[in-house]
Protein backbone atom coordinates (compact mmCIF):
# COMPACT_ATOMS: atom_id res chain seq x y z
CA UNK A 1 0.00 0.00 0.00
CA UNK A 2 2.68 2.15 0.71
CA UNK A 3 4.32 1.89 -2.32
CA UNK A 4 0.82 2.04 -4.23
CA UNK A 5 0.63 5.47 -2.26
CA UNK A 6 4.17 6.89 -3.20
CA UNK A 7 3.29 5.55 -7.20
CA UNK A 8 0.44 7.55 -7.50
CA UNK A 9 1.62 10.67 -5.32
CA UNK A 10 5.03 11.12 -8.16
CA UNK A 11 2.28 10.56 -10.34
CA UNK A 12 -0.31 13.08 -9.20
CA UNK A 13 2.88 15.44 -9.24
CA UNK A 14 4.21 14.33 -12.82
CA UNK A 15 0.87 15.24 -14.54
CA UNK A 16 0.76 18.27 -12.82
CA UNK A 17 3.82 19.13 -14.47
CA UNK A 18 2.83 18.99 -17.73
CA UNK A 19 -0.96 20.44 -17.52
CA UNK A 20 -1.55 23.28 -19.41
CA UNK A 21 -4.44 25.05 -18.36
CA UNK A 22 -6.50 25.52 -14.89
CA UNK A 23 -9.10 23.24 -16.40
CA UNK A 24 -6.88 20.58 -16.78
CA UNK A 25 -5.29 21.25 -13.15
CA UNK A 26 -8.74 20.84 -11.96
CA UNK A 27 -9.45 17.45 -13.33
CA UNK A 28 -6.35 16.45 -11.82
CA UNK A 29 -7.55 17.52 -8.25
CA UNK A 30 -10.80 15.80 -8.87
CA UNK A 31 -9.28 12.24 -10.25
CA UNK A 32 -6.61 13.01 -7.03
CA UNK A 33 -8.20 14.07 -4.20
CA UNK A 34 -12.16 14.14 -5.15
CA UNK A 35 -14.91 11.40 -3.65
CA UNK A 36 -14.07 9.03 -5.76
CA UNK A 37 -10.39 9.91 -6.64
CA UNK A 38 -7.27 7.53 -5.86
CA UNK A 39 -6.02 9.33 -2.37
CA UNK A 40 -9.47 8.69 -1.44
CA UNK A 41 -9.49 5.23 -2.30
CA UNK A 42 -6.68 4.31 -0.23
CA UNK A 43 -7.93 5.88 2.53
CA UNK A 44 -11.17 3.78 2.24
CA UNK A 45 -8.39 0.48 1.95
CA UNK A 46 -7.00 1.39 4.92
CA UNK A 47 -9.59 -0.34 7.02
CA UNK A 48 -7.78 -3.49 5.43
CA UNK A 49 -4.76 -2.49 7.00
CA UNK A 50 -3.78 -4.27 10.96
CA UNK A 51 -5.21 -1.49 13.46
CA UNK A 52 -1.67 -0.41 14.35
CA UNK A 53 -0.68 0.17 11.24
CA UNK A 54 -3.63 2.55 10.64
CA UNK A 55 -2.31 5.87 12.17
CA UNK A 56 1.35 5.76 10.34
CA UNK A 57 -0.70 5.07 6.73
CA UNK A 58 -3.20 7.84 7.46
CA UNK A 59 -0.01 9.83 8.09
CA UNK A 60 1.30 9.34 5.09
CA UNK A 61 -1.74 9.68 2.98
CA UNK A 62 -2.61 12.86 4.60
CA UNK A 63 1.14 14.08 3.75
CA UNK A 64 0.57 12.86 0.18
CA UNK A 65 -2.48 14.71 -0.11
CA UNK A 66 -0.80 17.81 1.43
CA UNK A 67 2.03 17.79 -1.09
CA UNK A 68 -0.51 17.54 -4.00
CA UNK A 69 -2.66 20.37 -2.92
CA UNK A 70 0.25 22.30 -2.26
CA UNK A 71 1.37 21.64 -5.78
CA UNK A 72 -1.85 22.43 -7.26
CA UNK A 73 -2.20 25.79 -5.95
CA UNK A 74 1.71 26.61 -7.16
CA UNK A 75 1.09 25.49 -10.22
CA UNK A 76 -2.35 27.48 -10.36
CA UNK A 77 -0.68 31.01 -9.32
CA UNK A 78 2.20 30.10 -12.04
CA UNK A 79 -0.85 29.77 -14.61
CA UNK A 80 -2.46 32.91 -13.44
CA UNK A 81 0.51 35.06 -13.27
CA UNK A 82 0.96 33.88 -17.11
CA UNK A 83 -2.05 35.26 -18.11
CA UNK A 84 -1.97 38.20 -16.59
CA UNK A 85 1.77 38.71 -18.04
CA UNK A 86 0.07 38.02 -21.76
CA UNK A 87 -2.44 40.20 -21.08
CA UNK A 88 -0.28 43.07 -19.70
CA UNK A 89 1.47 42.46 -23.35
CA UNK A 90 -1.47 42.41 -25.32
CA UNK A 91 -2.27 45.64 -23.65
CA UNK A 92 0.43 47.55 -23.92
CA UNK A 93 1.28 51.13 -25.77
CA UNK A 94 4.06 52.22 -27.36
CA UNK A 95 3.97 55.58 -26.00
CA UNK A 96 7.09 56.77 -28.55
CA UNK A 97 5.32 55.95 -31.64
CA UNK A 98 5.20 59.10 -33.78
CA UNK A 99 1.68 60.67 -33.59
CA UNK A 100 -1.00 61.48 -36.41
CA UNK A 101 -1.08 65.20 -37.16
CA UNK A 102 -4.34 66.56 -37.66
CA UNK A 103 -4.37 69.83 -39.69
CA UNK A 104 -6.19 72.51 -37.94
CA UNK A 105 -8.96 74.33 -39.20
CA UNK A 106 -8.83 78.54 -39.67
CA UNK A 107 -11.45 80.85 -38.87
CA UNK A 108 -12.77 82.64 -42.32
CA UNK A 109 -11.49 86.29 -42.12
CA UNK A 110 -15.25 87.63 -42.25
CA UNK A 111 -15.83 85.88 -39.25
CA UNK A 112 -12.36 87.38 -37.55
CA UNK A 113 -13.48 90.61 -38.62
CA UNK A 114 -16.97 90.14 -37.31
CA UNK A 115 -15.93 88.90 -34.09
CA UNK A 116 -13.79 91.56 -33.60
CA UNK A 117 -16.14 94.83 -34.79
CA UNK A 118 -18.90 92.84 -32.28
CA UNK A 119 -16.49 92.38 -29.02
CA UNK A 120 -15.94 96.18 -29.95
CA UNK A 121 -19.43 97.14 -29.17
CA UNK A 122 -20.01 94.52 -26.88
CA UNK A 123 -17.36 96.27 -25.03
CA UNK A 124 -19.30 99.44 -25.13
CA UNK A 125 -22.36 98.04 -23.70
CA UNK A 126 -24.02 96.80 -26.52
CA UNK A 127 -26.47 93.55 -26.66
CA UNK A 128 -26.63 91.47 -30.26
CA UNK A 129 -29.40 90.68 -31.57
CA UNK A 130 -30.76 88.49 -34.21
CA UNK A 131 -33.49 88.39 -36.75
CA UNK A 132 -34.64 86.44 -39.93
CA UNK A 133 -33.51 86.38 -43.09
CA UNK A 134 -36.49 85.55 -44.16
CA UNK A 135 -38.20 88.63 -43.40
CA UNK A 136 -42.00 90.43 -43.75
CA UNK A 137 -42.10 93.19 -46.23
CA UNK A 138 -43.90 94.94 -42.83
CA UNK A 139 -40.43 95.22 -41.25
CA UNK A 140 -37.85 95.39 -43.85
CA UNK A 141 -39.58 98.30 -45.64
CA UNK A 142 -42.69 99.78 -44.42
CA UNK A 143 -41.97 100.44 -40.61
CA UNK A 144 -38.70 102.16 -42.06
CA UNK A 145 -40.50 104.39 -43.86
CA UNK A 146 -40.60 102.80 -47.00
CA UNK A 147 -44.07 102.35 -48.56
CA UNK A 148 -44.85 100.48 -50.85
CA UNK A 149 -44.15 102.23 -54.41
CA UNK A 150 -41.65 104.68 -52.22
CA UNK A 151 -38.96 105.28 -55.11
CA UNK A 152 -36.16 104.22 -52.61
CA UNK A 153 -36.92 100.81 -52.54
CA UNK A 154 -35.64 100.84 -56.17
CA UNK A 155 -32.21 100.97 -54.51
CA UNK A 156 -32.53 97.66 -52.99
CA UNK A 157 -32.71 95.08 -55.30
CA UNK A 158 -34.70 92.90 -53.83
CA UNK A 159 -35.72 89.65 -53.98
CA UNK A 160 -39.23 88.96 -53.32
CA UNK A 161 -40.60 85.94 -52.06
CA UNK A 162 -44.21 86.90 -52.57
CA UNK A 163 -45.93 90.38 -52.07
CA UNK A 164 -45.57 90.47 -48.59
CA UNK A 165 -42.00 88.58 -47.94
CA UNK A 166 -38.33 89.37 -49.10
CA UNK A 167 -34.97 87.67 -48.03
CA UNK A 168 -34.43 91.02 -46.04
CA UNK A 169 -32.42 93.78 -47.68
CA UNK A 170 -30.62 94.98 -45.09
CA UNK A 171 -30.34 94.64 -41.37
CA UNK A 172 -32.27 97.54 -40.57
CA UNK A 173 -35.74 94.91 -40.15
CA UNK A 174 -34.20 93.72 -36.66
CA UNK A 175 -34.03 97.21 -35.43
CA UNK A 176 -37.84 97.79 -35.99
CA UNK A 177 -38.44 94.18 -34.48
CA UNK A 178 -36.49 95.67 -31.55
CA UNK A 179 -38.30 98.86 -31.19
CA UNK A 180 -41.51 97.19 -31.43
CA UNK A 181 -40.63 94.94 -28.83
CA UNK A 182 -38.81 96.70 -26.28
CA UNK A 183 -38.60 100.09 -24.47
CA UNK A 184 -35.65 102.18 -24.20
CA UNK A 185 -32.80 102.61 -23.51
CA UNK A 186 -32.37 100.28 -26.34
CA UNK A 187 -28.56 99.39 -27.51
CA UNK A 188 -28.07 96.47 -30.04
CA UNK A 189 -26.31 95.64 -32.55
CA UNK A 190 -27.59 93.18 -35.17
CA UNK A 191 -24.97 91.07 -37.23
CA UNK A 192 -26.80 89.14 -40.37
CA UNK A 193 -26.42 87.88 -43.79
CA UNK A 194 -28.68 90.00 -46.24
CA UNK A 195 -29.77 89.15 -49.60
CA UNK A 196 -29.65 91.92 -53.05
CA UNK A 197 -30.58 90.40 -56.53
CA UNK A 198 -26.31 91.79 -57.50
CA UNK A 199 -24.50 90.70 -60.36
CA UNK A 200 -21.79 88.62 -58.30
CA UNK A 201 -18.44 90.97 -58.91
CA UNK A 202 -15.17 92.67 -57.53
CA UNK A 203 -17.21 94.55 -54.54
CA UNK A 204 -20.62 92.81 -55.20
CA UNK A 205 -22.40 89.42 -54.22
CA UNK A 206 -26.45 88.60 -54.07
CA UNK A 207 -25.10 87.76 -50.35
CA UNK A 208 -23.34 89.18 -47.76
CA UNK A 209 -23.35 90.63 -44.23
CA UNK A 210 -24.36 93.39 -42.61
CA UNK A 211 -24.03 94.87 -38.55
CA UNK A 212 -26.89 97.16 -37.90
CA UNK A 213 -26.35 99.26 -34.71
CA UNK A 214 -29.38 100.88 -32.96
CA UNK A 215 -29.29 103.44 -30.01
CA UNK A 216 -32.48 104.43 -28.31
CA UNK A 217 -32.15 107.13 -24.90
CA UNK A 218 -33.38 110.48 -23.85
CA UNK A 219 -30.86 112.77 -25.16
CA UNK A 220 -28.90 110.79 -27.89
CA UNK A 221 -27.34 113.61 -30.36
CA UNK A 222 -25.47 112.69 -34.22
CA UNK A 223 -22.28 113.57 -31.53
CA UNK A 224 -22.90 110.68 -29.79
CA UNK A 225 -23.21 108.57 -33.25
CA UNK A 226 -19.86 110.05 -34.38
CA UNK A 227 -17.95 109.71 -31.01
CA UNK A 228 -19.63 105.88 -31.07
CA UNK A 229 -18.06 105.19 -34.90
CA UNK A 230 -15.03 107.01 -33.81
CA UNK A 231 -14.40 105.06 -31.15
CA UNK A 232 -15.57 102.24 -33.17
CA UNK A 233 -12.79 103.05 -36.54
CA UNK A 234 -10.17 103.41 -33.54
CA UNK A 235 -11.00 99.86 -31.88
CA UNK A 236 -11.16 98.28 -35.40
CA UNK A 237 -8.05 99.44 -37.84
CA UNK A 238 -5.95 101.54 -34.83
CA UNK A 239 -4.60 104.93 -33.73
CA UNK A 240 -5.22 107.90 -36.32
CA UNK A 241 -7.91 106.04 -38.16
CA UNK A 242 -10.90 108.44 -37.62
CA UNK A 243 -14.83 108.89 -39.17
CA UNK A 244 -16.13 111.64 -42.05
CA UNK A 245 -19.15 111.84 -42.58
CA UNK A 246 -21.21 113.32 -45.43
CA UNK A 247 -24.34 114.26 -45.71
CA UNK A 248 -26.98 111.67 -47.29
CA UNK A 249 -30.28 110.26 -47.35
CA UNK A 250 -32.03 107.26 -45.86
CA UNK A 251 -35.90 107.14 -45.94
CA UNK A 252 -35.67 105.77 -42.39
CA UNK A 253 -32.96 108.24 -40.69
CA UNK A 254 -33.07 111.94 -40.63
CA UNK A 255 -30.21 113.27 -40.40
CA UNK A 256 -28.45 110.62 -42.40
CA UNK A 257 -24.87 110.32 -43.18
CA UNK A 258 -22.38 108.21 -45.48
CA UNK A 259 -19.51 107.40 -43.19
CA UNK A 260 -16.45 107.35 -44.48
CA UNK A 261 -12.28 106.16 -42.50
CA UNK A 262 -9.63 107.22 -42.73
CA UNK A 263 -7.71 105.04 -45.00
CA UNK A 264 -6.10 102.12 -43.32
CA UNK A 265 -4.04 101.75 -46.47
CA UNK A 266 -2.32 105.32 -46.79
CA UNK A 267 -3.50 106.52 -43.26
CA UNK A 268 -5.02 109.29 -45.03
CA UNK A 269 -2.45 111.05 -47.41
CA UNK A 270 -3.79 109.53 -50.68
CA UNK A 271 -3.38 106.07 -52.18
CA UNK A 272 -4.71 103.54 -54.77
CA UNK A 273 -6.87 101.97 -52.34
CA UNK A 274 -9.21 105.30 -51.65
CA UNK A 275 -8.40 106.87 -55.07
CA UNK A 276 -6.56 109.41 -53.56
CA UNK A 277 -8.78 110.84 -51.32
CA UNK A 278 -7.49 109.48 -48.44
CA UNK A 279 -11.27 108.27 -47.16
CA UNK A 280 -12.75 104.77 -47.67
CA UNK A 281 -16.70 104.53 -48.00
CA UNK A 282 -18.03 101.99 -44.90
CA UNK A 283 -21.13 102.78 -44.20
CA UNK A 284 -24.68 104.61 -43.91
CA UNK A 285 -26.18 105.54 -40.55
CA UNK A 286 -27.99 108.86 -39.07
CA UNK A 287 -30.14 109.85 -36.46
CA UNK A 288 -33.70 107.57 -36.53
CA UNK A 289 -36.84 109.33 -38.33
CA UNK A 290 -38.91 110.71 -35.33
CA UNK A 291 -41.68 108.64 -37.73
CA UNK A 292 -40.17 105.30 -37.98
CA UNK A 293 -40.20 106.00 -33.61
CA UNK A 294 -43.61 106.89 -33.15
CA UNK A 295 -44.64 103.89 -36.23
CA UNK A 296 -42.81 101.59 -33.88
CA UNK A 297 -44.79 102.57 -30.59
CA UNK A 298 -41.49 104.76 -29.43
CA UNK A 299 -43.15 108.38 -27.93
CA UNK A 300 -40.26 110.27 -30.63
CA UNK A 301 -40.82 113.72 -28.10
CA UNK A 302 -38.98 112.41 -25.43
CA UNK A 303 -37.06 109.63 -27.02
CA UNK A 304 -34.24 110.02 -29.79
CA UNK A 305 -31.45 107.84 -31.27
CA UNK A 306 -29.26 107.08 -34.13
CA UNK A 307 -28.68 104.22 -36.31
CA UNK A 308 -25.65 102.85 -38.56
CA UNK A 309 -25.20 100.20 -40.94
CA UNK A 310 -21.99 98.69 -42.24
CA UNK A 311 -21.00 95.68 -44.31
CA UNK A 312 -19.06 92.97 -42.77
CA UNK A 313 -17.20 92.35 -45.85
CA UNK A 314 -15.97 95.47 -46.79
CA UNK A 315 -14.62 95.80 -42.93
CA UNK A 316 -12.82 92.89 -43.42
CA UNK A 317 -11.50 93.64 -47.00
CA UNK A 318 -10.28 96.99 -45.59
CA UNK A 319 -8.55 95.43 -42.46
CA UNK A 320 -6.70 92.53 -44.16
CA UNK A 321 -6.07 94.41 -47.61
CA UNK A 322 -8.31 92.06 -49.41
CA UNK A 323 -8.17 92.97 -53.38
CA UNK A 324 -11.13 91.22 -54.15
CA UNK A 325 -14.71 90.55 -52.66
CA UNK A 326 -14.96 87.27 -54.56
CA UNK A 327 -11.47 85.70 -52.12
CA UNK A 328 -14.38 85.60 -49.37
CA UNK A 329 -16.75 83.07 -51.27
CA UNK A 330 -14.19 81.15 -53.21
CA UNK A 331 -13.26 79.15 -50.28
CA UNK A 332 -9.76 78.57 -51.29
CA UNK A 333 -8.18 77.08 -48.80
CA UNK A 334 -4.92 78.49 -49.92
CA UNK A 335 -6.23 82.23 -48.99
CA UNK A 336 -8.44 81.08 -46.03
CA UNK A 337 -5.63 79.59 -44.00
CA UNK A 338 -3.41 82.77 -44.07
CA UNK A 339 -5.81 84.04 -41.44
CA UNK A 340 -6.08 82.41 -37.87
N1 LIG B 1 -29.82 99.90 -44.01
C1 LIG B 1 -28.92 100.77 -44.73
C2 LIG B 1 -28.38 100.04 -45.96
O1 LIG B 1 -28.44 98.84 -45.99
C3 LIG B 1 -27.78 101.21 -43.85
C4 LIG B 1 -28.23 102.04 -42.72
C5 LIG B 1 -28.56 101.49 -41.51
C6 LIG B 1 -28.33 103.41 -42.85
C7 LIG B 1 -28.95 102.26 -40.45
C8 LIG B 1 -28.74 104.21 -41.82
C9 LIG B 1 -29.05 103.63 -40.61
O2 LIG B 1 -27.91 100.63 -46.86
Amino acid sequence: MDKQLQEIRERILRELRETKSVQAIEQLRVQALGKKGELTGILRGMGKLPPEERPVMGQMVNKAREAIEQAIEERVTEFRRKEKELRLAAETLDVTLPVEERSQGAMHPMNIALEKMIDIFVGMGYEVVDGPEVEFDHFNFELLNLPKNHPARDAQDTFYVDDNIVLRTHTSPVQARVMTTRKPPIRVICPGRVYRADEADATHSPVFHQMEGLVIDENITMGDLKGTLDEFARQMFGEGISTRFRPSFFPFTEPSAEVDLTCANCRGKGCRMCKGTGWIEVLGAGMVNPKVLEMCGIDSKKYSGFAFGMGVERISILKYNIPNMRLLYENDLRFLTQYR
